[in-house]
């Protein structure tokens, strides 16, 4: 049976953000994905500011030797605040200033070869240590918008119980191959222990429609696990395949979040992100509004007259 772990703030996020992002070539040739632009600010910066709300004060990076830019992002821009100050653009010197707030630090880890998201997440481990912690895959954007972010959400649940928690959500039935799947004992309120996890089954052989997206909360044991796994799927080491031991020690539990998710590792998931939140952006939604509506209507997809 597995057992409860010790209950314990999370205080570390992982993101790891050393994949090629294939999907969004040639963009991503020089620009990583997670520096794509949800509006005005990177998709990283909306999981940095989720970690930092659910309690984490230490944002663990796990990149490329290519991708400078993330790290860039995250360092001090001296000669860029000097210049917005000397011209009194106070209101952008405190955008660029406030990309981490004070007393969140960031730390960089080298994936040196792309193995995978579990060996990803492995990198961490002497950055981590001995305690539980969460995982981001930033690709996910979660929004909720008049409530708590999911992964303050779900570490909540974790640390009230002293279990680890993975966010999923219901998937139609023929995009389970795309997903991680879980079955689960029964629901309790938004969570059930996960008895069963498969990654990217077809959906004859998925043992339920509970998929997995980007937010984890796991135990220090998850390292062990994971440095037993060998390649899975496509040749990687899957994060999926270390929980699946993981499970039978200690409770995971599926956590179904409140919120919209968008899914920016593809191309209509990033274009949806950016049309919400342009509808919302204090600034512009007035005339996104207007331009799509003008767009719809050009194209006949609407008449308004
Ligand atoms: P994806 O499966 O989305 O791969 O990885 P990708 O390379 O980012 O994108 P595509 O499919 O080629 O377009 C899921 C997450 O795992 C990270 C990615 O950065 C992403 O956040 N990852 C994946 C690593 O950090 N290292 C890896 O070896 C693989």
């Amino acid at each position: 049976m597995p057992t409860n772990t010790k209950k314990q703030r999370i205080r570390k996020a992982v993101f790891p953000v050393a994949g090629l992002g294939t999907r969004f070539l040639p963009a991503t040739k020089t620009v990583p994905k997670e520096m794509l632009p949800i509006v005005d600010r990177p998709l990283i910066q909306y999981a940095v500011d989720e970690a930092i709300e659910a309690g984490c004060d230490t944002l663990i990076f796990v990149t490329n030797r290519y991708k400078h830019a993330v790290a860039d992002y995250f360092d001090k821009a001296y000669e860029l605040e000097q210049k917005l100050e000397k011209s009194g653009k106070h209101e952008q010197l405190d955008l660029v200033r406030n990309v981490l707030p004070e007393g969140v630090r960031a730390v960089f880890v080298t994936q040196t070869e792309a193995l995978g998201l579990g060996h990803a997440v492995l990198c961490a481990k002497p950055v981590v240590g001995d305690e539980p912690f969460a995982v981001m895959l930033p690709d996910d954007l979660i929004w909720n918008k008049d409530g708590p972010g999911a992964l303050k959400q779900m570490a909540d649940h974790a640390e009230k119980f002293g279990v680890g928690a993975i966010a999923v959500q219901d998937v139609p039935e023929e995009q389970t191959a795309s997903y991680g799947i879980v079955a689960v004992e029964g629901f309790e309120d938004r969570h059930g222990a996960i008895r069963r996890i498969v990654e990217k089954p077809q959906p004859a052989d998925a043992p339920s429609t509970l998929a997995v997206v980007g937010r984890y909360i796991l135990p220090p044991t998850i390292f062990d696990h994971l440095e037993k796994t060998g390649k899975g799927a496509g040749g990687e080491i899957q994060l999926t395949d270390a929980i699946a031991s993981q499970i039978a020690d200690s409770q995971i539990d599926a956590y179904r979040f409140k919120g919209t998710r968008f899914d920016c590792g593809t191309h209509i998931g990033l274009v949806e992100a950016t049309i919400r939140f342009a509808l919302d952006h204090e600034k512009i939604s007035d005339a996104a509004r207007d331009s799509m509506t003008k767009a719809l209507q050009e194209l006949g997809v609407i008449d308004l007259s």
